[in-house]
């Protein structure tokens, strides 16, 4: 690692805009390591600017972009000065594409450079961005946004990821980079890309940059075998997350198994051998129910470098999450009554999602029921080959007959849900969609939400993100100093 010291707390990245800057700036700020998410943020800056950019933030951020018409042009495009009228949509902006239009591929390095740029305001502490590889689309301009930015950490989780750190070499130097899309139905032979050139972004020269670090977020040792050997670069580290852990989670080995109340069945095959791991000789931290100090020091004497932790921070005062839902989710932890559902197919991705149970939100099947299914957003679609060897797009929750329209089968459709627009509604930036309803949320969390109250003093209706880290690391400072007999041999 480049860095002269690891981060003992990884605040885990947190889509979509639920660790935005304000969050992943104030850990990094309090020496631990910030990450912002970096899914959506096109959209998220672009709807921003249209609720008028309250705090300037965005307009201070855009100022410092390298290439100053290329700010300009957004700015020009999505601002609206005093925010647009509430019962007006948001204007909409392109869908992902293999081959972008110039104002998407700027939409995405700016928003990923504006997010970054933030989260670094007031102090030189690493900050790093999480991608989700299934969302191949935008990975390219947004990971060279985030390095202009420099950011120091790129996380990755959702996938296979062993393009990326190849591919971090290579924007680092300057060189145009190519992602090959997986695609269903392709046969060995097709190649399928999408491309991004440095120099041609920036009209001329591109400047050189810092390679960041890179950590594989992964749920087994082979997968992280397989990357520390046979990516396209050198693989910094990995974060293995557990299936409590918050958000998507790695479906179980084998055949898949529900209980009786419908969620996953994971088993003994699901543990990570650590001892795997360990002998890789990359550092690693452990995600899924340790925000507990006593957990911290359990995971640092299985021999990782740290914790990275979700759950407890979704819920703090400086996280994305629209602030009367948190309030809302941390009123039913305070009563007990704060419960997750593993729902194996309400995501397209087609991972495990894990759903926090909320009356009147998108948790409520029938509440869902009575949305009318639309595919705006479009970060979720899968790649397909076309009968006539084209590329198509397909979202099992998009409207029914125009999956089946692309040759998607009906029983993939059965279940899901929107997760793009729903997300968007967690962090107040939901769509008034074509009928007049507003999307409504759709809150994923870890098993840990149950207890995310303990972080609220009495008669307090907040917490902050300084409250979890002083928890998490109040036994550290016993653990890690050697016993006196140690010191005395040394
Ligand atoms: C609201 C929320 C959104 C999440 N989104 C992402 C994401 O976009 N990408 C990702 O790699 N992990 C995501 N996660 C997982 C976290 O980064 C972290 O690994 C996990 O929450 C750790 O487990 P914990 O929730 O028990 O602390 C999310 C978790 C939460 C709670
Ligand atoms: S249907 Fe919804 S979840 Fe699927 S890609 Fe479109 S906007 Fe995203």
């Amino acid at each position: 690692m480049e860095h002269e010291r690891l981060p003992t707390i990884i605040q885990g990245g947190m889509g979509a805009g639920v660790s935005g800057w304000p969050l992943a700036r104030a850990v990094s700020k309090a020496g631990q390591l910030g990450v912002v998410s970096g899914t959506a943020l096109d959209a998220i800056l672009a709807r921003r600017l249209q609720l008028g950019d309250v705090g300037g933030h965005m307009r201070r951020a855009l100022e410092r972009f390298p290439i100053p018409d290329v700010a300009q042009r957004i700015f020009d495009r999505y601002f609206i000065a005093g925010g647009k009228p509430e019962d007006q949509p948001f204007k909409s902006k392109p869908v992902p594409k293999e081959k972008p239009s110039r104002h998407l591929e700027e939409l995405l390095v700016v928003s990923n450079f504006v997010e970054v740029s933030l989260a670094r305001e007031g102090h030189d502490a690493p900050v790093g961005i999480n991608y989700l590889e299934k969302i191949q689309l935008p990975n390219l301009p947004s990971i060279y946004g985030a390095m202009l930015a420099g950011v120091t950490y790129v996380l990755m989780g959702a996938g296979i990821p062993r393009a990326i750190p190849g591919i971090l070499d290579r924007l680092a130097q300057h060189q145009p980079v190519e992602l090959r899309l997986d695609v269903h139905g392709a046969d060995s032979g097709d190649v399928f890309t999408t491309c991004f050139d440095p120099n041609s972004f920036c009209g001329g020269a591109a400047p050189d940059l810092v390679r960041p670090d890179f950590l594989a977020i992964v749920a087994s040792s082979t997968l992280a075998t397989m990357l520390a050997r046979k990516a396209s670069g050198k693989v910094n580290g990995f974060v293995i997350e557990g299936p409590t852990a918050g958000g998507h989670n790695a479906p179980p080995r084998g055949k898949l198994q529900l209980s009786v109340e419908g969620e996953p069945l994971y088993g003994e095959r699901d543990v990570v051998d650590l001892e795997a791991i360990k002998a890789l000789g990359l550092p690693f931290w452990l995600a899924g129910s340790y925000a507990q100090p006593e957990r911290v020091v359990e995971a640092l004497r299985l021999g990782a470098a740290g914790v990275q932790i979700g759950t407890a921070f979704a819920y703090c005062e400086e996280s994305g999450i629209d602030r009367e839902l948190k309030e809302h989710v941390l009123a039913m932890s305070r009563t007990g009554d704060a419960r997750v559902f593993t729902d194996p197919i309400a995501s397209p991705t087609g991972f495990p999602f894990k759903v926090v149970q909320i009356e009147g939100t998108h948790s409520d099947a029938a509440t869902y029921e009575t949305r009318s299914r639309i595919c705006d957003l479009s970060y979720l679609r899968h790649a397909y080959k076309k009968p006539d060897g084209t590329l198509g797009w397909r979202c099992p929750s998009e409207p029914v007959e125009d999956y089946l329209r692309k040759g998607g089968d009906i029983e993939d459709t059965r279940g899901r849900k929107c997760v793009c627009n729903s997300l968007m509604a967690n962090i107040g930036l939901g769509q008034i969609q074509r009928d007049g309803e507003l999307e409504k949320p759709l809150v994923t969390s870890g098993d840990d939400v149950a207890n995310v109250a303990r972080f609220l003093k009495p008669g307090a209706r907040s917490y902050k993100a300084a409250d979890v880290l002083a928890y998490l690391l109040r036994d550290m400072t016993a653990t890690i100093r050697p016993a006196p007999e140690e010191c005395a041999a040394s």
